[in-house]
């Protein structure tokens, strides 16, 4: 690089995402619970699809998704019209910065909000401002105190990563409405289908026109390697993201696929299910053991430790035993470890070890 060969303002200010760790040196039966992913995978009609479509490698995809948006469209009662899909959420995320947001503009989101809110407003040269939450949840009043003139987008992942907290409908509508009126609110459902009866934010997109809702195929659908996310709101925000979308975004195996795992409900609401279970009693199982979390609506525990060296020392201890969990110093909660619900043997293996490493602590 010489002095001539800049890229463009903010781009250096991005440090590098990393994704949760996925082995441990020397051992191979590690367990990861450090990514959010579904344990139990996808649906078995979703990897059936997938193997379908390996005899189909030579056409080129469809541009318009219209079989995945009509299947998203018919599950969720949703027009299919205003649904668009792309290379999982985050490049939602990236499409509505990029074209709602510069240089000079303000993208907002909450203190312990998801990385890529702020990856993706540096990466179009706009501003990231990170808004503070109250005891880990979303402070609506926090986030209108902190628009102004500048602010073009508030992203608001809800259930919130890592946190695991989420605000009510009452709330998001609060929220929506009080925002300037050149601002669109983001509200990311990338959780939403672990909260039983919570439409992640649809209605509301239906309803206001300032309202985008992103969600995914990476959690309870388990299929993050496949990469597929899907966005819904009003027409005029669909039309623009889809002038900038790439015409062929969506690979046949990617859209055949999340076809057939959103055709299969049945598969999801008993994820959701075990999910409920498990979470239930692993953060229990936790607090017993002295390490409270806040009640999570998602598929992972925020778990508390009494400060950054104990949460360090117990991930150490973790990781030695291949259990793999996530540090969030990143996100502002260095004395926290954000835990993966997994199948129940790995919430069992997680919850003893972290009694074990309670009780040498104490010893
Ligand atoms: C809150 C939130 N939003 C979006 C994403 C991105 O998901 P994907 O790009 O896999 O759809 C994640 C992934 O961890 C997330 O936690």
């Amino acid at each position: 690089m010489n002095d001539l060969i800049r890229p463009k303002p903010g781009i250096l200010d991005i440090a590098l995402y990393e994704g949760g760790a996925a082995h441990v040196a020397g051992l191979s039966d590690a367990i990861k619970l450090s990514s959010n992913e579904n344990p139990f995978g996808p649906s078995d009609k979703a990897k059936e699809a997938f193997s379908r479509a390996v005899h189909k490698l030579n056409r080129y995809p469809s541009t318009d998704h219209a079989g995945l948006r009509q299947a998203i469209g018919e599950v969720h009662g949703l027009d299919p019209a205003q649904i668009i899909c792309g290379v999982g959420s985050d490049e939602l995320i990236r499409m509505i910065v990029n074209a709602y947001a510069g240089p000079k503009d303000e993208v907002l989101f909450t203190e312990h909000g998801f990385l890529m809110y702020r990856i993706a407003a540096l990466g179009a040269g706009a501003t990231p401002v990170a808004v503070p939450e109250r005891e880990r949840t979303t402070d609506v009043d926090a986030l209108l105190k902190a628009c102004s003139k500048k602010t073009k987008l508030v992203f608001l992942a809800n259930p919130n990563n890592p946190t695991g907290t989420m605000i009510g409908l009452a709330e998001l509508e609060r929220l929506a409405t009080g925002l300037p009126k050149q601002a669109i609110l983001v509200i990311d459902g990338a959780y939403a289908e672990y909260v039983e009866g919570y439409d992640g934010g649809a209605e509301l997109a239906t309803r206001l026109p300032n309202v985008f809702m992103t969600r995914t195929f990476s959690k309870i659908y388990g299929l993050g390697g496949l990469r597929i996310g899907w966005g819904y709101g009003p027409r005029h925000i669909v039309d623009v993201l889809n002038r900038i979308r790439d015409p062929f975004n969506l690979s046949t195996a990617q859209l055949e696929t999340a076809e057939a795992a959103m055709r299969d409900q049945d598969w999801i609401a008993r994820c959701r299910d075990d999910n409920t279970r498990l979470r239930g009693w692993l953060a229990e199982a936790l607090a017993e053991k002295g390490v409270p979390s806040d009640t999570s609506t998602a598929n992972f525990i925020l778990a508390r430790f009494g400060s950054e060296d104990e949460a360090v020392a117990c991930d150490e201890f973790l990781k030695k035993d291949g259990l793999i969990v996530r540090r969030v110093a990143g996100y502002g909660l260095p004395n926290c470890l954000r835990i993966t619900v997994g199948d129940e043997p790995s919430c069992r293996r997680v919850a003893h070890m972290i009694g074990q490493f309670k009780a040498g602590a104490s010893a």
